[in-house]
């Protein structure tokens, strides 16, 4: 079981798909993490919950040969840790299969049993709270979370559970800024923002959104380019080229 050592602040995390993409997330971040939004965002399925364990191990074995430095964490999908019996099983193929650093599992006290049950068998673990994807079937039902003082305190009551079952760090999603602030009074371990308080340890994003491949993301996404408009510009010049018989020329040909 891999130490891992999260002293420097802020930590910088992106999510990473495959190896081109990890390589350049690697140069610059502390985390980089094969997520399950994977289907969402390579497979535009609806919800995170049709990503299967071969999708995960597929991907992060790319994201593996990408990631020299940073820690590298991957999700582990819907229905994959109902039990600890199951959770062990299938975090100990995906660490033995992409050699990553440590397993995500999305959840607070109800699967703080689960949590502890791998850290017990030297498993590391990243808890998710806060808005749980895996439990959100289409884009329509993502709502942010705290907003009102019951759900701040299930909350604060989630973080201290896994805190206490051991996870080396917490990503804290889509919550009101508020009840984030009043969530990190309570943490002793690093707490990773998404979507929550600038006071937050780190940030997350994933890494196509804040590229600007889509035309539609969250308001917590601060998009830092507009690929979509770069990789639409050359498909269009590509295509019009070839009808103008302008492509391939006399360098592309042997
Ligand atoms: O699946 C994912 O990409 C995630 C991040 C949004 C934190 O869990």
């Amino acid at each position: 079981m891999k130490k891992i050592n999260l002293k420097k602040r802020p930590i910088i995390c992106l999510t990473s798909y495959s190896k081109f993409f990890a390589e350049i997330a690697d140069e610059y971040c502390d985390i980089v993490l094969v997520g399950d939004s994977l289907g969402m965002v390579y497979y535009g399925d609806p919800s995170t919950r049709s990503v299967s364990l071969n999708d995960m191990i597929r991907h992060a074995k790319s994201v593996r040969s990408g990631v020299k430095k940073a820690i590298m964490v991957v999700d582990m999908p819907y229905r994959t840790y109902s039990n600890p019996t199951l959770a062990k099983k299938n975090a100990l193929r995906i660490m033995r299969e992409t050699k990553c650093d440590a397993v995500k599992l999305e959840g607070g006290k109800e699967i703080s049993h689960i949590i502890k049950h791998l850290i017990k068998n030297r498993i590391n673990v990243m808890g998710h709270i806060g808005l749980l994807p895996q439990k959100v079937r289409s884009k329509k039902d993502y709502k942010i979370k705290g907003i009102n003082a019951v759900e701040k305190n299930k909350i604060i009551n989630d973080l201290k559970c896994i805190q206490e079952s051991g996870v080396f760090s917490i990503v804290l999603e889509a919550v009101k800024n508020h009840t984030a602030k009043e969530v990190m009074k309570f943490s002793k371990i690093p707490i990773i923002g998404i979507g929550a308080s600038k006071e937050c340890d780190g940030q997350i994003l994933v890494l196509e959104d804040m590229l600007g491949m889509f035309k539609k993301v969250p308001k917590f996404v601060k998009k830092y380019s507009n690929l979509r408009s770069y990789i639409k510009k050359a498909v269009k010049q590509y295509s019009k080229d070839i009808r103008d018989k302008k492509f391939p020329t006399k360098r592309n040909v042997y």
